[in-house]
């Protein structure tokens, strides 16, 4: 998820671009860059954030230009893939949010056509296809371009000699900002609410024309209008999409982050591990990681076991610095939202002094862990900001899903269902994000109390852990996660009317021991609230309160899971008064031992 902007109009372009640019940092912010047109077309980017390139340039002449703030996906942060791309001539530029799914092979035909790609970057071949099909005519030399390429992208074009912008979008947000005698274009209102309030949301297919004094809205060649719209938030509040935290604006994206893992999921395939070839040298695989990371590792170890039939170890990365033993021949995977924590790169290379294969599972490109790792596989999450992990988790789960599925040997009908599944899970978790409101109302049942036990079974017993992460993050709630199996081995002498338990319920072998767990701990005075599917009456009839949550293969059910029980967190936060996106004593990052 990058930031874009375009500024035409009769001002310096430089200071209005870097302004919008940095009003887009929440969205990305490993490098940027701008390109101004005046008598050529200048352009300036690297590795560096809004303010350090606004200290660096020289004042460039010039009332049109374009802008970038990146997230990078493909292609580390440095200056080379920074944004603007520029065509062979460095007449046509363009800046670029979304994922080209189809890049490499359309990197060939241009390379063979004889135009020189220098960046690692999908957004690149955009520029080039433009030239390719340039004569004279910008926006439709855009438009032709455009139908060679797949997957998502907002784009704006900027090219000598045309007083004008080219804008176009396809499953990335895009819109234009309406001022007097200057016009706008951006990823989002934040960019521009300090100019004009005055928008139009451009749709998926949408080619917008935009001069100084003029915007044309195109599509399939044809002219078409476009309603305006006033945005009445402020800066800050835009920036969280008009939710009250980031975290509550994260949890709400999960549906767009498990579709763009699903999409991205093309590129990464054809760069991805052979966990094929090396399958059958594989005696052991061991999971590493920390924090909400490691519960993404312990579900891995049960999608593993039961789609591979490979055993797997699952470590914390700070105790395993102290004392894990490992086999040489051991796949070893890493999960890392930040790609920082340094419990993990220490694991990470006493792994690689051993000889271990490491494959690193990160969300942000370029980060440390990605340089240790022998490969990396990239979570489509986007900048996250709240410090508590919310999308980067459901975007790890959903990276560690689709590459076991990838690799399993189940029977083509399975692998079909669980396919067909996979697909339908953002609707899954949209349908969770629906009865939020149901959610909210517990949650103020349980901001009552100080002491919460969650509990649950097999592959449900990692979501238990996470539930009381997230409870104990930003609700400072003491939460303990459970093995169901476990309380009666001694947390029961816990139980009672003050200690509410949560239990997470899935209709899988362990359904039958869970509704013993829930008698139990019932009949020692607790209050059970339950997470259930939809329609289950037993549980009705057991439980004092019930979340319910759509019906989902008992393998996908973390994922439903999760994300009411990250609703579940937030509104005791919310209810408790915290500082949800910046609790006390933590970091987003833990780049300390
Ligand atoms: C989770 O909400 C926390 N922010 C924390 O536990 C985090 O998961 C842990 O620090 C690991 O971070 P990483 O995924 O960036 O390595």
């Amino acid at each position: 998820m990058c930031g874009i902007v375009g500024y035409i109009g009769d001002k310096p372009a430089q200071p209005i671009v870097l302004d919008c640019l940095s009003k887009l940092e929440y969205r990305g912010y490993d490098s940027c860059g701008i390109a101004v047109s005046s008598s050529g077309i200048e352009v300036y980017k690297d590795a560096v954030r809004v303010g350090a390139l606004r200290k660096a340039l020289p004042k460039l002449d010039g009332t049109v230009g374009i802008g970038h703030t990146r997230w990078a996906t493909h292609g580390e942060p440095s200056q080379v893939n920074a944004h603007p791309h520029c065509d062979c001539s460095g007449k046509i530029t363009v800046v670029h949010n979304g994922i080209i799914s189809n890049f490499q092979l359309l990197r060939r035909q241009l390379t063979a056509e004889g135009h020189n790609l220098i960046s690692e970057t999908d957004t690149e071949v955009i520029p080039h296809l433009i030239e390719k099909y340039y004569d004279g005519n910008l926006e439709e030399a855009v438009e032709t371009a455009l139908r060679d390429v797949e997957g998502s992208y907002a784009i704006i074009v900027l090219a000598a000699g045309e007083p004008k912008l080219v804008a176009a979008r396809k499953d990335s947000p895009l819109i234009i900002g309406i001022g007097d005698r200057e016009n706008f274009i951006a990823s989002d209102v934040p960019a521009i609410l300090d100019y004009t309030n005055r928008v139009i949301y451009l749709e998926d297919g949408d080619i917008g024309v935009v001069t100084t004094g003029k915007i044309k809205i195109k599509r399939d060649g044809k002219e078409v209008s476009r309603q305006e719209d006033k945005v009445l938030w402020s800066v800050k509040d835009a920036q969280k999409g008009g939710y009250e935290h980031f975290m509550l604006k994260e949890i709400h994206e999960q549906p767009k982050v498990i579709r763009d893992t699903l999409i991205g999921w093309v590129s990464v395939a054809e760069s991805a591990v052979d966990l094929a070839a090396m399958r059958g040298g594989i005696e052991s695989m061991l999971i590493l990681a920390c924090g909400t990371s490691y519960h993404a590792a312990l579900i891995g170890k049960y999608i593993i076991e039961e789609l591979l039939g490979i055993p797997v170890r699952v470590e914390i990365a700070s105790e395993f610095n102290y004392y894990g033993q490992t086999l040489a021949k051991t796949v070893a995977i890493v999960i890392t939202q930040s790609g920082e924590t340094a419990d993990t790169l220490k694991a990470m290379k006493k792994l690689k002094a051993v000889g271990c294969l490491v494959l690193a599972i990160i969300n942000v490109v370029g980060s440390s862990a990605s340089r240790i790792a022998d490969h990396t596989l990239y979570t489509r999450a986007g900048p996250e900001i709240s410090v508590a992990a919310t999308k980067s988790f459901i975007a790890q789960l959903m990276v560690l899903y689709w590459l076991v599925i990838s690799y399993s040997e189940v029977d083509a009908r399975r692998l079909t269902d669980l396919i067909t599944e996979l697909r339908q899970l953002p609707e899954k978790v949209q349908q969770v994000l629906d009865n939020e409101d149901k959610i909210k109302e517990y949650a103020s049942y349980l901001s009552k109390y100080e002491n919460v036990f969650f509990i649950g079974r097999g592959i449900n017993f990692p979501v238990a852990l996470e539930g009381a992460l997230k409870l104990k993050e930003i609700s400072y709630i003491h939460a303990e996660g459970y093995a169901a199996g476990e309380l009666k081995h001694g947390p029961f002498a816990l139980l009672g009317e003050g200690t509410p338990i949560i239990a997470v319920v899935a209709r899988d072998s362990t359904y039958q021991a869970m509704l013993s767990s829930i008698r139990e701990v019932k009949a020692r005075g607790s209050t059970v609230i339950v997470l259930a599917e939809e329609g289950d009456e037993t549980i009705g009839e057991l439980a004092d309160l019930v979340i319910t949550v759509p019906k989902v293969e008992a393998i996908f059910s973390p994922i439903v899971n999760t994300v009411a029980l990250q609703l579940l967190a937030y509104y005791t936060a919310e209810e408790r008064g915290c500082s949800i996106d910046f609790p006390r004593n933590l970091a987003k990052s833990v780049t300390v031992e």
